[in-house]
């Protein structure tokens, strides 16, 4: 098999898990797991959640609320983000009971369509602006006609990773108070993982944690001491003597400065490892730094290997505990999110 390897803990899952249920006091932690637990493996990530006594669930859609419904059976609540988009998700909302999130009417009208008398979330904007309810009383009252159960209101929040950026006030004032004209009995969740780390004491009801969960630090400066849940690792193929003067990958965009030794690793841009690594990134064997050379290519990436003693045979790792995603991310000018999520599903998850 080819060695592609998401190499996924589960012992540090659990740690962080319970690391964010103490953080949030008296919340409930709803597990955010979409885009396939962000990129981990759902099948890995979510029953191990549940063991450890994890019974609210979020993910993007009904199609993935189908797949954690037949991952872990009848007594979790599982809550649709992204709410319905059409008759078939509603279906599927009945069929499976899952809990939508919702922002439009045209979602409750949907809903009842097709029979749906359970529980739902509303959306609601409080200066973000993405999705949320134009008129949250509007589509509460209208659920409430339908029989649908209006069991709370969540809001987002936009720079929850920026503690002292105005709008996080802002949003925390506009939320409080629609919160406070809520009947009893209603919930209110606000807070993503950064939110927790920055803002715990506006846990309300329910938290919703995501990138926490896998040990990614929502906030470099505020460590909530979480550990990395994925190693991403590969083989080296094949260690090359390449000549001064010689030419490394696609585009030959590396020539060799004085003989050296290459390792050919079994890992591209068609596993998810960004091209953008190409001549700027590096992997790591044990204590060594292997920098990356050449073009990343789909299947393969290259690295120079002259002051290593690494074989062939041996695996190297391009992100994990001795270097985090979040190094990664910041080496590329992007985020976290973008490379777990990026990884494609010809690269095994297995457990750690
Ligand atoms: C509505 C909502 N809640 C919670 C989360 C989890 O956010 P994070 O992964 O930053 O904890 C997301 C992530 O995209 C989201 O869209």
């Amino acid at each position: 098999m080819r060695p592609a390897i998401a190499s996924i803990s589960l012992e540090n899952l659990a740690h962080n898990y319970h690391v964010l249920c103490e953080k949030s006091g008296n919340a409930e932690v709803m597990a955010v797991v979409k885009a396939n637990a962000y990129g981990h493996g759902i099948s890995l990530i979510a029953p191990c959640l549940y063991e450890q006594a994890c019974r609210s669930f979020a993910v993007t859609d009904a199609k993935e609320g189908v797949q954690l419904r037949q991952l872990l059976g009848k007594d979790v609540q599982i809550t649709l983000l992204s709410g319905v988009f059409d008759g078939e998700d509603a279906k599927l909302s009945v069929q499976y009971h899952l809990t939508p999130v919702l922002t439009e009417i045209w979602q409750a009208e949907c809903l009842q369509k097709e029979g749906f008398e359970s529980s739902i979330w509303l959306k609601v904007d409080t200066g973000m602006n993405r999705l949320g309810c134009m008129d949250w009383q509007a589509l509460k009252q209208k659920c409430e006609q339908f029989n649908i159960d209006v069991m709370g209101i969540m809001s987002h929040l936009a720079c929850a990773d920026t503690p002292d950026h105005p709008l996080n006030q802002q949003q925390l004032q506009i939320f409080q108070t629609m919160v406070s004209g809520l009947p009893q009995g209603m919930r209110a969740s606000l807070l993503n993982s950064a939110g927790i780390a920055a803002m715990s004491e506006a846990c309300f009801d329910v938290v919703r944690p995501g990138l926490a969960l896998y040990g990614i630090e929502p906030m470099e400066n505020k460590s909530m001491g979480l550990k990395p849940v994925m190693t991403l690792k590969a083989r080296v193929m094949q260690i090359r003597d390449v000549l001064q003067g010689e030419s490394i990958s696609y585009g030959a965009s590396y020539i060799v400065d004085a003989a050296m030794k290459v390792a050919v690793v079994s890992m591209g841009y068609g596993d998810g490892l960004p091209r953008d690594l190409s001549n700027q990134g590096a992997a790591f064997h044990g204590q060594d730094k292997l920098p990356m050379i050449g073009r990343v290519c789909m299947d393969y990436c290259l690295l120079d290997c002259s002051d290593s003693g690494i074989q062939a045979g041996e695996e190297v790792m391009f992100w994990g505990e001795r270097h985090t995603v979040s190094c990664v991310a910041q080496e590329l000018n992007t985020i976290p999110y973008t490379l777990t999520t990026g990884i494609q599903p010809r690269v095994k998850r297995e457990k750690a």
